[in-house]
């Protein structure tokens, strides 16, 4: 019994990994993650960095060091589709695949700033800022997430 449900939500898991993957982003990946009371503040927060090869060069080097956010979003920013990632090991939605535009342009910094500090409610996405990065970190990460959504 518990075997044939965890068969079943393996293939589950497959299908909605393989439609997400030939699709894009499904509904559930734009749904806003910032609580409804909350979103507008914070989707008027604006980031204080520019975007320059120097900034987006230490958001790399924090994404891949010390902030560990390749160990669930992938050196490539695909998330599952990463190769660090065993696909069942997290609880809740998988990290999204930050080289989809669709989800890139659903988000501003401002709510990707907000998840930062606060997490992702009810997801293995934990809050960073203050305990593993500053604000400024915080910000440079996030210009580096964005350049996943520039590339090709
Ligand atoms: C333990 C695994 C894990 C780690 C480590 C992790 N994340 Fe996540 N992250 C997730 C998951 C799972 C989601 C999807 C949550 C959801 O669907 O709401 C997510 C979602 C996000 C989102 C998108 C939220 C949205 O609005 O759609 C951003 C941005 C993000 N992570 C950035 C980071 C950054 C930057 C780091 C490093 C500081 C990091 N994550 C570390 C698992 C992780």
């Amino acid at each position: 019994m518990r075997t044939s449900r965890m068969v079943l939500s393996v293939a589950a898991l497959s299908l909605q990994v393989l439609l997400t993957h030939a699709w894009g982003a499904d509904p559930e990946v734009l749904r806003p993650r910032v609580p409804k009371d909350q979103i507008e503040a914070a989707r008027a927060v604006v980031n204080p960095l520019p975007a320059t090869p120097e900034t987006i060069a230490q958001g790399k080097t924090l994404f891949e060091g010390k902030a560990f956010c390749r160990a669930c979003h992938g050196p490539d920013g695909k998330g599952i589709f990463g190769k660090d990632i065993e696909p069942g090991s997290l609880k809740g939605p998988l990290p999204r695949n930050f080289t989809d535009k669709a989800w890139q342009a659903r988000r501003t910094d401002g709510e990707l700033f907000w998840i930062l500090r606060n997490g992702s409610p009810g997801t293995a996405m934990g809050p960073f800022i203050p305990l593993v990065v500053t604000e400024e970190e915080a910000w440079q990460l996030i210009l580096y997430v964005r350049s996943f959504g520039k590339a090709q």
